[in-house]
């Protein structure tokens, strides 16, 4: 995917019309004893980026195979191009499906891997090999396609899967943890190649990740997953600016999350208590008396001169690191563990261990989280 060159789409004849759109309506999944996804909801809309994110065990490995139609659902439904899908095996729901394990046959060459997907919908010979070397050539291997797979790189046997999803030009493409195998900068590489090929096909995927930075960068649309249910969803930047949980806060990237208890509340602002960290002001809901947790993320803690009335909390340094780009200070405060990213621009330097510092941070940088931990 180096190449520029322009990308051909030859649409396989189909009956229906194909928006790409994929609806999960009250989808439960029941393995004797545990509950693996319970009473989804879930709508990817046509040509969106949708990611479903959480932790082991959550559900999304089950929910992406009940939409592949490689488990049957408990109860529910699935539509995909807002028909239901409950009576069609995988091949015929159109879904490009990469896991993480890329499952190619090793007795076959690339090239007919992805031949593979068509050979299934009986696509001929001679159209099936033209459309398997523009589809290599999509994902950057067009030069490659007589190799075996284990004479490949685990990234290049990524994207022959990544080909094989696309090449039967799929309604939507659902891929699980596509790149957990690769290093970071291949993955990096294999992320923004995943989103121009997205874009330019304006085809809808699912996607499942770990990885909260592959999350946010690639995503129209993050679902938080927690037991098999959802407990947030939403743009990137509005999950991660405005968690509902301080679980949700926790999971989506790092935070100082100070327990507090609400003393007075006047229109949309939060008078809090601290404890030893004194007293807070955040612009947010919540009830006189109720316990909740401050959440202010690492960037959005500075160090000031001395401690203020509202807002801040004097401590003293614990650790202090240069990570490149950024510098991660610990501090311990009011017997709480903080923590203060800075972009390590111009003076700003580690500090001395066990130096006395105040931080602060600004109302609006404020969250106030119900507790659900
Ligand atoms: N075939 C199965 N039989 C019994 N339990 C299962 C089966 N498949 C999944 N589970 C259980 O269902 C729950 C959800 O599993 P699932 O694989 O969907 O999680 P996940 O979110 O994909 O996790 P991971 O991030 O580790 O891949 C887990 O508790 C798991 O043990
Ligand atoms: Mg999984």
């Amino acid at each position: 995917m180096t190449t520029s060159a322009p990308l051909q789409t030859t649409a396989l004849p189909t009956g229906s019309q194909e928006d790409g759109s994929i609806e999960l309506r009250q989808v439960r999944k029941v393995y004797g004893d545990v509950t693996a996804v319970d009473d989804l909801d879930l709508t990817v809309r046509p040509g969106e980026f949708v990611t479903l994110l959480g932790p082991s065990g959550s559900g999304k490995t089950t929910t992406m195979m009940m939409v592949a139609g490689f488990e049957d659902l408990t109860s529910g439904m699935v539509l995909i191009n807002g028909q239901p899908v409950d009576r069609l095996p995988p091949k015929d729901r159109n879904l490009g499906v990469v896991f993480q394990s890329y499952a190619l046959f090793p007795h076959m060459s690339a090239r007919e891997n992805v031949e593979f997907a068509l050979r299934m919908r009986k696509v001929r010979p001679a159209e099936r090999r033209q459309r398997a070397e523009e589809a290599l050539d999509r994902v950057g291997l067009a030069k490659m396609g007589d190799r075996r797979p284990r004479q490949l790189s685990g990234g290049q046997q990524q994207r022959v899967a990544l080909a094989r999803a696309l090449v039967f030009n799929p309604s939507a493409l659902l891929l699980d943890e596509p790149m957990a195998a690769l290093d970071k900068r291949l993955r990096e590489q294999m992320q923004e190649e995943i989103k121009t090929i997205q874009r330019s096909l304006g085809i809808s995927v699912l996607f499942v990740t770990h990885d909260q930075d592959e999350a946010m960068s690639m995503s129209d649309r993050i679902v938080v997953m927690r037991d098999g249910k959802i407990v947030q969803q939403g743009a990137p930047e509005d999950v991660y600016a405005h968690p509902v949980t301080d679980w949700v806060a926790n999971f989506l990237g790092d935070t100082n999350l100070l327990p507090c208890t609400v003393m007075e509340r006047s229109d949309d602002v939060a008078v809090v208590d601290l404890g030893e960290l004194g007293v807070g002001r955040v612009r947010d809901r919540g009830a006189v008396g109720e316990r909740y947790a401050v959440s202010i993320r690492p960037e959005h803690m500075a160090f000031i001169p001395a401690v203020r009335a509202e807002n801040s909390a004097s401590g003293r340094v614990v650790s202090s690191t240069n990570l490149g780009a950024t510098l991660r200070h610990r501090l311990r405060a009011g017997g709480q563990d903080l923590m203060v990213r800075e972009l390590s621009a111009g003076p700003r330097a580690p500090r001395d261990l066990d130096a006395d510092v105040c931080v602060g941070w600004e109302q609006d940088e404020a969250q106030l989280l119900v507790l659900d931990s």
